[in-house]
């Protein structure tokens, strides 16, 4: 068993206790949750598996030095001082990505300069040969995040977002993250344990990771490479025995439909979901939300509908109308979790959330709310409104 380490896994705000369950089901220890990341330990085997299983992480920190500095000088020296030829060499590329937060450091390219210079001048130092720069794909990418004075920097394990799964072969306007689609439909609750229908699909970025969950199937093994392929200490058997693991992959025994009303998208979504390799469990469909019908079968919608960035408020505001009616005529006894930007826009629904939760999409602060339909209210106002449509035909009639 290989020693334990802290890690820690960043994600999108609003994440981050769906992020803390993941890890905890996969059995990390130490599970913490802070502000947009996780911080957990575990040995080199959770390193791998944190990159390769969880859905809702962006990427896998290693810290490996923590330290106080008040002014880039300090920085300079603290990093200088690390044993960098544990982790590279003169013939290796790296590049060193900066998040600061901090009154004295306000730029994070010129932090990213002095610990590129410190670490050059290290191996200079040593032996005359330095290690190269590169921006793109380095052999190893180095992380220094600066709150205030805290400074620490940390191995990216990851290298590339790891909401680039690997699947997607193109995309429609505003497509959703990988990642907050994942988020979203396991802050749902669903696994697999009835249909689910996204009426909005876009390039089909929800049925796909909806799809993943229900057999369990790890987001990794779409990428072509992680970065802690490239260190010293990588473990290719490890690896492979992870990579290799499909014990954990289950039946699924419903079915996941997406819906939209714009062709392009449709086809984007068909080209998608073939390449998840989902097309067994996700039927897509070229249909208006507005042709939308009662399900034979128990479902859950989880919907992503447009915010308004390139329609008129007059038609997005009839677009959550025609929403809310649907759901209240045609998806009775169901639940329904839709992602949103403005609160105009939930106000059209008409129907009471009976959660709320908070999340970015982006830089867009916006809320991700359930809806329950209940068949009994849904039997009534059925009535109710037979009784008044009858009224209607008769009165129409009678003007006729
Ligand atoms: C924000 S995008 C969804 C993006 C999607 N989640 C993805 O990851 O690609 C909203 C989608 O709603 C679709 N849409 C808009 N009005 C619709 C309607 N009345 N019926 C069905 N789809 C509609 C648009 O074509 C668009 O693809």
């Amino acid at each position: 068993m290989s020693e334990s380490f802290e890690m820690i896994a960043k994600t999108f705000q609003g994440l981050e206790e769906v992020l803390a369950e993941e890890l905890t089901a996969l059995g990390a220890n130490d599970v913490a949750i802070g502000r947009r990341m996780v911080s957990f330990s575990g040995n080199k085997e959770m390193l791998y598996k944190a990159n390769f299983c969880l859905r809702t992480a962006i990427r896998i920190l290693k810290p490996i030095k923590s330290f106080t500095a008040k002014n880039a000088d300090e920085v300079y020296e603290q990093v200088k001082g690390f044993p960098w030829k544990d982790i590279l060499d003169e013939n290796k590329t790296f590049a060193v990505d900066a998040v600061v937060f901090s009154d004295e450091f306000r730029h994070s390219k010129f932090v990213s300069y002095k610990v590129k210079d410190a670490i050059v001048d290290y191996f200079r130092d040593l032996n005359g040969k330095r290690p190269s720069v590169r921006i793109n794909k380095p052999d190893v990418l180095i992380n220094i995040h600066i709150a205030q004075s805290h400074c620490t920097l940390s191995l990216d394990s990851s290298g590339e977002s790891l909401h680039r799964r690997g699947y997607r072969q193109e995309a429609v306007e505003a497509p959703l993250n990988e990642v907050l689609a994942a988020g979203m439909v396991l802050m749902s609750g669903w696994k697999g344990e009835c249909d689910l229908i996204d009426p909005m699909c876009g390039s089909g970025t929800i049925p796909i990771e909806a799809a993943l969950i229900a057999r369990n199937i790890a987001p990794g093994v779409f990428r072509k490479e992680f970065a802690f392929e490239k260190w010293v200490d990588f473990d290719q058997d490890l690896f492979d025995s992870i990579y290799n693991d499909d014990s954990q992959e289950r039946e699924f025994n419903h079915k996941i439909y997406g819906y939209d009303n714009n062709p392009n998208a449709h086809d984007i979504a068909i080209h998608n979901v073939k390449a998840a390799g989902v097309s067994k469990d996700v039927v897509l469909k070229l249909q208006p939300f507005q042709q939308f019908e009662q399900p034979k079968e128990k479902s859950m919608i989880i919907m992503n509908p447009p915010y308004g960035e390139r329609i008129s408020t007059k038609d997005l505001l009839g677009l959550y109308q025609m929403i809310g009616e649907r759901l209240k005529h045609a998806f009775c006894d169901n639940d329904a979790w839709i992602l949103s930007y403005r609160e105009e826009c939930f106000d059209q629904i008409g129907l009471k959330p009976s959660r709320k939760v908070p999340l970015f999409n982006g830089a867009l602060e916006c809320e991700f709310r359930k809806y329950q339909i209940f068949g009994g209210k849904y039997k009534e106002f059925k009535k109710e409104s037979n009784e008044k449509q009858g009224s209607h035909t008769f009165r129409r009639n009678k003007e006729r």
